[in-house]
């Protein structure tokens, strides 16, 4: 049994299948990264793991557990936790004020007990300013503790967001696109950070990312998404080669152009090499812009 599966996930929106038959799974303490071009999918299965939308049919698993009937902030009680493709923080707020302001949100001593100042409260008080030191360690955003987060850099913002997220000790996360905007030399630094996090928290990450350098250096299994549904998983290095993948992100021209090269480059190829293989229609890429 895996840590953390995805069983047969179907997805509509009227008439619009969003996912369909996807199966995808995690083993604990694993990067498994999810890639696919725009429209894919790929956050509307995040939406659907963490409970903001409710699919058609399938599982969602979580140590052997169908997590799919708990409301989201059950879900992320039991430790799923996410980010989204934008970045939502408290803009006149400290870094710091936003980190309580993420863990408060599921404090157990409650309002009543904060407004009366009541022991358990001030005990989660203190918990969760030591919650939030150590956060900003693993994180390095010691030096924008006390800044506002409408004053960050958009790179710094994502990674106080991601910060925020680890206030809630979660133990399966869902990152939507955590390069997308951000510094070459800021995108260097998440993958050790992601490796970082995933070593000190025991986590299990599941990543959306179209740096393809960067989720294929990090995953240890690759999904690909292709309208709605897996077209490949498998090792990273494989599902880069898989021809239907590089279709996917290229168009089916791009694609045949690319491996006729690739063959003559190989020495004796012909321009047919991709003729041989069945495909659909021609589409226009999925380049992200
Ligand atoms: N709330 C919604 N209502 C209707 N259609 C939606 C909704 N959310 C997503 N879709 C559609 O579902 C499909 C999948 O969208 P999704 O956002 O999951 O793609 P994605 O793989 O995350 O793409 P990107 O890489 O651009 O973020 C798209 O056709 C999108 O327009
Ligand atoms: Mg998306």
């Amino acid at each position: 049994m895996a840590f953390f599966e995805v069983r047969d996930m179907m997805i509509r929106f009227g008439g619009l299948i969003a996912n369909e038959d996807v199966d995808l799974a995690a083993e604990e303490g694993q990067i498994v990264g999810l890639i696919g071009p725009n429209g894919a999918g790929k956050s509307t299965l995040f939406n659907a793991i963490s409970g903001l939308i409710e699919p058609v049919r399938g599982k969602v698993l979580l140590e052997g557990e169908n997590i799919l009937p708990l409301l989201p902030y059950e879900r992320a009680g039991r430790g799923i936790g996410r980010t989204f493709q934008n970045v939502r923080l408290f803009p006149s707020i400290s870094v710091f004020e936003n980190l309580l302001v993420a863990y408060h949100t599921r404090m157990r001593g409650g309002l009543l007990a904060n407004v009366f100042r009541l022991p358990r409260a001030r005990s989660d008080e203190r918990r969760a300013r030591g919650r939030a030191e150590e956060v900003m360690e693993i994180v390095d955003l010691h030096p924008y503790a006390q800044r506002r987060a409408s004053e960050l850099s958009y790179g710094t913002l994502r990674m106080a967001e991601l910060a925020c997220l680890l206030m809630l000790t979660p133990r399966m996360i869902l990152l939507d696109e955590p390069a997308s905007g951000i510094a070459q030399k800021e995108t260097e630094a998440l993958g050790p950070l992601l490796r970082r996090i995933r070593d000190r928290l025991g986590a299990t990450i599941l990543l959306i990312e179209h740096d393809m350098p960067l989720v294929m250096s990090l995953s240890d299994v690759v999904y690909c998404l292709d309208l709605g549904r897996v077209i490949a998983s498998g090792p990273p290095a494989e599902v880069q080669r898989n021809p239907r993948v590089i279709e996917a992100y290229l168009g089916r021209r791009a694609a045949e152009q690319l491996e006729a090269a690739l063959a003559a480059a190989a020495g004796g190829g012909s321009a047919s090499a991709a003729g041989h293989r069945s495909g659909k229609g021609s589409r226009t890429g999925g380049r992200r812009d």
